[in-house]
């Protein structure tokens, strides 16, 4: 691992096992934030990932993980929360265009929930946004993008529920 994710890590695992709400995220977000302002680092680790989605640490007693993400090409995705967790979006390369919502009505059984659009913004190198639990947003792109996302527990053993807009 790159020495300064090392000491990233150490940061986020101190913060979070002291603080492990909102707050404690708010420091991992500003040691996010320092980490991707290294222009070296960026160019030395981060720009050097091929695939989409590629999970770089997994805390062994928080559970939180840290991914770094090279998405090719533009791309919009649908409207999303992380289920009971959270999730960071750091921006390291180009930009994502987001969008939060609010919940006009929540998924049950086949149905999938309804929501509406409350705000864009932009996020770009050096951004970093943290989404708590239930906060519901959607990335956009019109070019490559490369992020460090931290998510609370690895999304990809967590079942999703599905947002449509209205
Ligand atoms: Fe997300």
């Amino acid at each position: 691992m790159h020495p300064l994710l090392e000491q990233f890590t150490k940061t986020a695992h101190q913060a979070l096992a002291s603080s492990p709400g909102p707050a404690g995220r708010q420091q991992v977000c500003e040691a996010l934030s320092e980490l991707l302002r290294n222009e070296s680092f960026i160019q030395e680790y981060v720009d050097g990932f091929t695939e989409e989605r590629n999970k770089v640490y997994e805390d062994p007693e928080l559970g939180f993980c840290v991914l770094v993400h090279h998405y090719a090409g533009a791309k919009s995705s649908s409207p999303h929360d992380h289920a009971h967790s959270w999730a960071i979006y750091g921006q390291a390369r180009g930009e994502t265009l987001m969008t939060d919502y609010s919940l006009v009505s929540p998924p049950s059984g086949d149905q999938p929930g309804k929501v509406k659009p409350i705000k864009s913004y932009s996020l770009k190198p050096g951004d970093v946004h943290l989404y708590n639990e239930g906060v519901l947003h959607a990335p956009e792109r019109v070019d490559s993008t490369r992020l460090i996302r931290i998510e609370g527990v690895d999304m990809k053993t967590v079942k999703r529920s599905a947002f449509e807009v209205v």
